[in-house]
């Protein structure tokens, strides 16, 4: 077969590999390069995939054992199988990497195994061990080569993979260990310490920041703080970590309060750093080709276009939110702009998740953002605990709240803490794709007892009473 190609697409995630699809659906002939012995990338193999097979296994076990006997359900001598449940995440991981695979042959798509490195333009070469480089010709080149663990900025951080881990390894461990520092308070420090906390670690997180989860709407994030704080997680906010090291089989974890104090010390059997990621570009050679860089990031327009014709980027080694669903709904829309088309991201409606029980997904604006935009907004909030579906499954903790616009009514940002919201979240989000307004939600019908209802309660709590509280 020739080696000559309408697209090359670097990097197998969620952004690569669903942009291999589109082009190929569009018909052009397509090849992947991918250095890893699977497909998928970091989604897939070591992220989103692994840990939600983690979340739903400690969840099951946490209910188990604390939860069903309210519901009339004992269950006698609940015990844990680690190794059971880490064969349940890699059976999971291996069907998705396989499925992707079946996808790549299905849609006629190349796939090359090796390192991509951008040659010139047009031109990528294939390194893959023992063997000599591979050059592919390709009209066009899409850059989906992801991020990497960022580590601590400032901090040489010798992580061993097993006392002083990252996300890729925690997913990993061999055993529960009986105590485990989590550095960051983000996505991936609250979900897999939530994990880690329900198979009975006693999980500490150490966070920069004044809150968890940075950047999300403020009373949100205190909400579900309380959360965690009463399932038995301890926070350490505005303390920045200064050093990390294992002795022995054990982690200690320095860090000073960021308004200045004196230092403390925690031991742990596992240190998780989760600060961060950054993005992946080593060994692409995009320096030789002039490929134009913005803070770590490659550099893009509207269009996902770099500056030299013909490469394209997209996904987390360029700029937005490292979230998988943004990387692959880009990988679309570059498919559709390199075949002519119209590609388009809506950047203003793209969801957030964080998957740990209860669930908190937002889309669109905080309220702190629009208090510092100057916008005049209202708020609607309605809690679980008066909604009769989640009363009837003892899932009562959390809210729904709707943020809109104070003469327009026009939806600006929807947060929910609560059983099912990272389902819920997308009422909202095609509401917004479409311009709506909470006045539209609240006049939908809503099946009743669904936990939705609190999604439309809290929308008539934006310019009417609630009906249910
Ligand atoms: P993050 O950026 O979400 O959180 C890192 C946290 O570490 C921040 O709150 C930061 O203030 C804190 N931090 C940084 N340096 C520190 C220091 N020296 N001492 C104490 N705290 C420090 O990064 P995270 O959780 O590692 O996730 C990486 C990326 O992966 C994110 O972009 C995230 O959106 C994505 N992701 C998304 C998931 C989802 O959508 N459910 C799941 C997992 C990851």
């Amino acid at each position: 077969m020739s080696n000559s190609f309408d697209v090359t697409i670097i990097g197998s995630g969620p952004g690569g590999y669903v942009c291999a699809i589109k082009c190929a659906q569009l018909g052009l002939k397509t090849a992947v390069v991918e250095k890893s012995p699977t497909l998928g990338g970091t989604c897939l193999n070591v992220g989103c995939i692994p840990s939600k097979a983690l979340l739903h296994a400690s969840e099951v076990y946490h209910e188990a054992q604390h939860g069903m006997a309210d519901l009339g359900v004992k269950a006698q001598k609940v015990s844990l199988d680690l190794n059971a449940m880490m064969a349940h995440k890699d059976a999971t991981v291996k069907a998705n990497v396989d499925g992707v695979a079946f996808l790549m042959k299905k849609n006629g798509i190349e796939v090359f195994h090796g390192t991509g490195r951008i040659a010139e333009p047009g031109k990528v070469e294939v390194i893959s061990d023992g063997d000599s480089a591979q050059t592919i010709e390709t009209k066009n080149i899409v850059i989906a080569t992801g991020s990497e663990v960022a580590g601590i900025p400032g901090l040489d951080v010798a992580f061993d993979d097993q006392t002083i881990v990252s996300s890729d390894h925690a997913i990993a461990l061999d055993n529960v260990p009986k105590s485990m520092v989590v550095i960051g308070g983000g996505v991936i420090g609250l979900e897999l310490g939530s994990v880690w906390s329900r198979l009975g670690a006693k999980v500490k997180v150490v966070e920069y920041l004044d809150t968890i989860l940075g950047g999300m709407d403020g009373s949100t994030s205190k909400q579900f703080q309380r959360i965690l704080k009463k399932q038995g997680l301890t926070f350490h906010l505005k303390s920045k970590v200064t050093a990390v090291e294992a002795f022995g089989k054990k982690g200690k974890v320095k860090f000073e309060p960021t308004d200045g104090g004196e230092a403390q010390t925690l031991e742990a059997d596992v240190v998780l750093v989760a600060t961060g990621r950054r993005p992946f570009t080593t060994g692409l050679g995009l320096e030789d080709v002039g490929v134009e860089m913005e803070r770590g990031m490659v550099k893009t327009d509207a269009h996902w276009r770099t500056n030299i014709q013909g490469i394209y980027a997209i996904g987390d080694v360029t700029s937005g939110p490292m979230l998988a669903h943004k990387a692959e709904d880009e990988g679309v829309a570059v498919a559709e702009t390199i075949a002519g088309q119209h590609g388009h991201v809506n950047y203003g409606v793209i969801p957030s998740v964080v998957y740990t029980m209860p669930e908190v997904a937002s889309v669109g604006a905080t309220e702190e953002q629009l208090k510092s935009d100057g916008v005049d907004y209202v708020s609607g909030q309605f809690p679980f605990t008066a909604n009769g579906r989640a009363r009837a499954m003892n899932a009562t903790e959390g809210f729904v709240k709707f943020l809109a616009h104070k003469a327009t009514d026009k939806v600006l940002g929807v947060h929910i803490v609560g059983f099912g919201a990272g389902d819920m979240i997308h009422e909202a989000a095609v509401l917004m794709e479409f311009g709506g307004s909470s006045e539209d939600l609240a006049r939908t019908c809503h099946a009743h007892p669904t936990l939705s209802e609190a999604v439309k309660e809290a929308a008539l709590a934006t310019f009417a009473k609630p009906l249910h509280i």
